[in-house]
């Protein structure tokens, strides 16, 4: 049987091809809803964006569910220079025929509560805001997940917002700390994988060769989304984010890493939005998560490239 989802994301293009390759894969994944958060651009524009990546999948059946207009605490630190002024510039998709409707955190209670125990899988794909409230609001949903799966965070890659942090963490830190302590089995997915799987011209000239709409759209949106990263890093292409974790959840041996301790740092004001990940034990605090930091990035974009290619 599939697995189920929920996506909580705040499209951007890599969060796009996330969804992409997860609606490619019904065999494996049902996608229940998409739940979008304020994180690249703010809410109402990821909203815009989750729509407009369902319509070109042709998936306008699943929901979409605005969540979070900012982090638990203090302001949204956004990010448009990086994917534009809409967080998906490059490539103009139509408007959506359709809005969000409901809010994220409620969604997340009542479709877990809803379903099976350990039927749900959480991805999360942006700052955790939507999925702290839902904690916050049912605490009981955290034993009713599956899984949670999370791209965020740095283990020895360093930050790519401040120097320790990485951004989905960073914009959010009390709410990933909610996450990391509320007892569910946790995959995290940080910088350290996915600054290993970029989107080189090759990688992109496969991609645009498969000749679809939906390749064509991606391919413009991440020759735009990898300018950024190139000129910052000196780069053939910019990581692919988000896609890891499905990837991850379609072929789990992709991927390497160990089951250790993750704490955030939420009160120094150098170190806000840190992944403290204990690699070696030194604490002694029981494992919370599985930290993946090693990828076949080939085989990840063979993947990719795959599932996109079943999509109009
Ligand atoms: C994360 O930040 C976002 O801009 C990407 O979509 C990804 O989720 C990488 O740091
Ligand atoms: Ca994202």
């Amino acid at each position: 049987m599939a697995r189920a989802l929920i996506i909580d994301t705040d499209p951007s293009v890599d969060d796009a091809v996330a969804a992409l390759v997860a609606l490619a894969s019904p065999e494996d994944l049902e996608v229940l809803a998409l739940t979008t958060v304020a994180g690249n651009v703010p809410v109402a524009l990821t909203t815009k964006n989750a729509l407009k990546i369902l319509a070109l999948a042709g998936r306008t059946d699943i929901a979409v569910h605005p969540g979070a207009t900012g982090p638990l605490n203090g302001a949204l630190r956004s990010a448009e220079y990086v994917n534009g002024a809409t967080g998906m510039d490059g490539f103009d998709l139509p408007e959506p025929a359709r809005a969000g409707k409901g809010y994220a955190p409620d969604a997340i209670v009542d479709t877990i509560m809803a379903r099976p125990a350990h039927s749900v899988t959480m991805v999360c794909i942006a700052p955790m805001t939507n999925l702290a409230l839902a904690l916050r609001k049912a605490p009981g949903v955290a034993g009713r997940l599956r899984e949670i799966v999370i791209m965020g965070g740095a283990r020895s890659e360093a930050g790519n917002i401040t120097p320790c942090a990485e951004f989905n963490i960073f914009v959010d830190p009390e709410a990933a700390q909610m996450v990391f302590t509320c007892g569910a089995p946790i995959t995290l997915i940080p910088l350290d994988c996915t600054h290993q799987a970029l989107t080189s011209a090759g990688r992109l000239g496969r991609l645009r060769a498969l000749g679809t709409p939906v390749a064509e759209a991606l391919y413009h949106l991440l020759v735009f989304n990898k300018r950024f990263h190139e000129r910052r890093c000196g780069t053939d292409g910019a990581p692919l984010h988000d896609a890891t974790t499905i990837a991850y959840l379609l072929r789990p041996e992709l991927f390497s890493g160990r089951h250790v301790n993750v704490a955030v740092e939420c009160a120094s004001g150098l170190t806000r939005g840190m992944t403290v990940i204990d690699w070696w034990s030194v604490t002694g605090k029981a494992a919370n998560a599985q930290v993946l930091t090693g990828i076949h990035a080939d085989a990840y974009f063979d993947l990719v490239l795959e599932r996109l290619a079943r999509l109009a």
